[in-house]
C-alpha cells in the first residue's frame, strides 16, 4: 500500500465512494472530508471498524472543514482527490439546475485542494459534470492532464446493465462505450457495442438499441425519480473509485472518462467525454476510437454544447 487519496464531500457518493477505496486496500490513507461538523469522522470510525471483517488495512481519517479552507490540513499532500462536494439533484431537476449552487462549492474546495496538494491528481464527480470539471480546472491553475471528471463509467456500466438484462447474459461478456456529456448529449456508442464479441446489432433490434440508449441517457433521472430525495450513489462510486485507483497504480488503462480534448476526433478546447488512457499523471492520452458519422456528428454536438456552458462557468 501507498500514497493518500482525499475524498472531499461525506455525503452518498462521498461516504460509499471513501468505502470503496479503503476497501482496495491500495492507499495507505483515505481522507474523508465535509462541512458537517463530526459527519466524516464518524463514517470514517465507522469504515475503520469494519477493517478486521472485511480484511484491509487502509486507514480512513475523516476531517470537518470550512468553505473558507479550514480542517484542508488533512488532506495535505493527497496523490489524488476525488471531489463529490455538492447538491445532488430531486425529481424533475436536470443536471443544468445545479450549476449555480455547485459552482460557489466546487470552486472553493478546488482552490483549497491546490493550496494543500499541488500535486495532486483531481477527479470530479458533483454536477453538472462537465461543467465542474472545467472549473475545477480553472480554480487550481492545475495542468489540464491532472483534471478529470467521472461519467463515461458510469454511463457504460448502465449501458452494459440494461444490454446484459435485455438478453439474458452476464454482464462479464457485454462491452458498450458512451462518450459525449454526462447530460442530454450523452452519446453512447453501439457500433463498438458487442456481446461475447458479436457486434450488438446483431443481437438486438434497432429498435430495442434506441430503447437501451435513451434509458442509458436518461439514467440517472430514473434513479432520482424512484428514489424521490438524492441521486444514485453505488454505480457512480464504483466508477470514481476505479479511476483514483487506476491513477494511483498507474494502470495505463483505457477508461471513458470527462477530459480535456485537443484536436482529437477534430475538437479542440473543452472537457468531454472520451476515451483515454489513465495513469499517475492523470490523463496519460485521450484515446481515439473508430465511430461512424452518426455517432461523429453527435459527439460533435455534444462537444458545443459543453462548449458553451463551460465558458459560463468561468463567471460563476
Ligand atoms: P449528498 O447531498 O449526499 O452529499 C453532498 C455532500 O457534500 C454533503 O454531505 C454536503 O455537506 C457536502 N458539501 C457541501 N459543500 C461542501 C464543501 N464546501 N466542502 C465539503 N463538503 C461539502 O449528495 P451525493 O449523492 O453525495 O452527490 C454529490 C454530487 O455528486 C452531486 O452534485 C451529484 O449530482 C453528483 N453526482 C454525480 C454523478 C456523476 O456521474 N458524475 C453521479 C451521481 C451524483
Ligand atoms: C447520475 O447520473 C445524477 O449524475 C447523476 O446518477
Amino acid at each position: 500500500m501507498a500514497g493518500k487519496v482525499t475524498v472531499v464531500g461525506a455525503g452518498f457518493y462521498g461516504s460509499t465512494t471513501a468505502l470503496r477505496l479503503a476497501e482496495y486496500n491500495v492507499f495507505d490513507t483515505v481522507v474523508l472530508t465535509d462541512i458537517v461538523e463530526g459527519k466524516p469522522e464518524g463514517i470514517a470510525l465507522d469504515i475503520n471498524q469494519s477493517r478486521s471483517i472485511e480484511g484491509f488495512e487502509s486507514k480512513v481519517v475523516g476531517a470537518t472543514t470550512t468553505p473558507e479552507g479550514g480542517g484542508y490540513e488533512a488532506t495535505a499532500n493527497s496523490d489524488v482527490v476525488v471531489i463529490t462536494a455538492g447538491l445532488p439533484r430531486k425529481p424533475g431537476m436536470s443536471r443544468m439546475d445545479l450549476i449555480g449552487v455547485n459552482a460557489g462549492i466546487v470552486r472553493g474546495v478546488a482552490e483549497n485542494i491546490a493550496k494543500h496538494s499541488p500535486n495532486a491528481v483531481i477527479i470530479v464527480v458533483s454536477n453538472p459534470l462537465d461543467e465542474m470539471t472545467a472549473l475545477a480546472q480553472l480554480a487550481t491553475g492545475f495542468p489540464r492532464n491532472r483534471v478529470m471528471g467521472q461519467a463515461g463509467m458510469l454511463d457504460t456500466a448502465r449501458f452494459t446493465n440494461f444490454v446484459a438484462e435485455k438478453l439474458g447474459v452476464s454482464v462479464g461478456s457485454v462491452k458498450t462505450l458512451t462518450l459525449g456529456s454526462h447530460g442530454d448529449t450523452m452519446v453512447p456508442v453501439p457500433s463498438r457495442c458487442t456481446v461475447a464479441g458479436v457486434p450488438l446489432s446483431e443481437k438486438l433490434s434497432a429498435q430495442e438499441i434506441d430503447e437501451l440508449v435513451t434509458r442509458t441517457r436518461n439514467g440517472g433521472a430514473e434513479i432520482v425519480a424512484l428514489l424521490k430525495t438524492g441521486s444514485a450513489y453505488y454505480a457512480p462510486s464504483a466508477a470514481a473509485a476505479r479511476m483514483a485507483k487506476a491513477v494511483m497504480e498507474d494502470a495505463g488503462v483505457v477508461m471513458p472518462v470527462c477530459a480535456w480534448v485537443d484536436g482529437e476526433y477534430g475538437i479542440s478546447g473543452v472537457y468531454l467525454g472520451v476515451e483515454a488512457q489513465i495513469g499517475r499523471a492523470g490523463i496519460v492520452k485521450v484515446v481515439e476510437t473508430d465511430l461512424s458519422a452518426t455517432e461523429l456528428a453527435e459527439l460533435k454536438v455534444a462537444a458545443e454544447a459543453v462548449r458553451t456552458k463551460q465558458a459560463d462557468v468561468q463567471s460563476l
